[in-house]
């Protein structure tokens, strides 16, 4: 098939990449015109784990990007995958989806036959119906000629072309059977269960199966707050308790808390969502009361241990939101960091790959090129990342001044580490 894919951050280059592996002619549109060079010239503008000997083997193949519209014509696919930020308000800013629904209109108006315009990023529901299809046809000046489906994506980052390549699910809700019947051919070769949905259910979907997950991870955190003061280990609780078919062991571990540039976006619009409508979330608003205390128990918990931190060292270690990525958005290290610095602490922090992330967030501490100089003389060291490598740290400890260790992430094997809920 001939897809368009409008959109060449996260989600949408690594779908072109995935479809164009799965045998389709490709056409990425990307307004930034350094990131249109890299892809054509088979170098990913993101890391992700297998992403890069895909894009090699089919970059000026089957796989082209360009700034422009111009192949929109030729696609019997096209697909949104543009950002839809948090707006300050918490809501979800569309402003993108609007302005991609007019660019693919206005390049439709020549277009001869049937297109199906797919919404890959991740909108509230009614957005395909209520501003997409609208825009998209005015634009256009068609009749009938244009389906529309929305087709939730569940990446995660640092795993995204695994998922990509063997989803659980493909949800696919459509306007009508004929685009979600074209729409399914994107995917064959994939085996996975298909789920045809209404419009509207497909975007519930996304959020609700984050808003699910987060759910699971401030339940355990607060599960841990429990055991913790009653001196039980909530890994082992967890462990017992995810062997249940019924809850499985998934997104059960506690520590300090989800970040990353999804679960916090889309709880907080879901949120917003149920207000507009008249809703209380009761549930929603605790998830994210949780989340937002998590972090500062690290820190209530270094100051029962070290006192007052005006003037001492602090070594942060791990600064990505996870482990195997560069990406540190919404990560639990940026409050925990700031009420740092905000109580006098001289901040010493360590990523294996997020310290230029984090430094654009946070400027003014001081970045260490290992684990070992962030800890020489430190005072304490909290460590906010599962990073692997982190399991190996044993001598480097020794570098501190005080052996203060507290983990917001189990994954130290130093028997003098302290968890934030364990
Ligand atoms: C998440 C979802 O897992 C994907 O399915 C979804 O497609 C994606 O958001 C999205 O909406 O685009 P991602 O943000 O990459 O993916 O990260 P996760 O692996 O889900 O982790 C999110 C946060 O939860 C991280 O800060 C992680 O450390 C934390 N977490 C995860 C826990 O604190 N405990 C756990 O047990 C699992």
């Amino acid at each position: 098939m001939n897809i368009s894919v409008v959109g060449g951050g996260y989600v949408g280059l690594v779908s072109a990449v995935c479809f164009s592996q799965l045998g389709h002619v490709v056409n990425l549109i990307e307004i930034d015109q350094t990131k249109v060079d890299a892809i054509n010239q088979g170098r990913p503008t993101i890391y992700e784990s297998g992403l890069e000997e895909i894009l090699l083997a089919h970059a000026g193949r089957n796989l082209t990007a360009t700034s422009d519209y111009e192949g929109i014509p030729d696609s019997e696919v096209i697909l949104i995958c543009v950002g839809t930020p948090q707006a300050q308000d918490g809501s979800a800013d569309l402003t993108m989806i609007a302005s991609a629904s007019r660019s693919i209109g206005i390049a439709l108006q020549k277009s001869e036959g049937y297109h199906v315009v797919a919404v890959k990023s991740t909108v509230p529901p009614g957005t395909t119906e209520h501003l997409v299809r609208p825009t998209v046809m005015k634009y256009s000046g068609k009749g009938n000629d244009i389906g529309f489906v929305m087709n939730p994506e569940f990446l995660r980052e640092g795993l995204a072309v695994q998922d990509f390549m063997k989803p659980d699910r493909i949800v696919i809700g459509s306007s009508e059977g004929k685009a979600g019947d074209l729409f399914e051919k994107v995917y064959s070769g994939l085996q996975a269960p298909l789920i045809r949905t209404s419009l509207t259910a497909a975007e519930m979907i996304k959020y609700t199966s984050n808003a699910f997950l987060a759910t699971k991870i401030s339940f355990s955190n607060e599960i841990g707050n429990i055991c913790k003061r009653l001196g039980i280990d909530v890994y082992e609780v967890m462990n017992g308790v995810g062997q249940d078919h019924r809850i499985n062991p998934y997104f059960l571990n506690a520590g300090a808390g989800f970040g990353g540039s999804c679960f916090p976006k889309d709880v907080s619009a879901l949120v917003h969502l149920a207000k507009d409508v008249g809703e209380e979330p009761v549930l929603l608003n605790a998830v994210v009361e949780i989340n937002d205390r998590q972090p500062m128990r690290m820190i209530k918990l270094l100051e029962k241990k070290v006192g007052d931190l005006q003037g001492k060292k602090i070594a942060v270690i791990g600064l990505a939101f996870k482990n195997d990525t560069d990406d540190a958005r919404e990560s639990r290290a940026i409050p925990v960091i700031m009420e740092l610095k905000r109580k006098g602490a001289n901040v010493a922090a360590y990523d294996p790959l997020a310290n230029s992330s984090m430094s654009k967030i946070i400027p003014d501490i001081t970045y260490c090129i290992s684990a070992s100089q962030a800890l020489n003389m430190a005072d304490a060291c909290l460590v906010m990342t599962e990073w692997p490598q982190f399991s190996l740290l044993d001598k480097e400890f020794e570098l501190m001044r005080l052996k203060v260790i507290i983990e917001g992430r189990r994954i130290l094997s130093c028997k003098d580490a302290e968890g934030i809920c364990w």
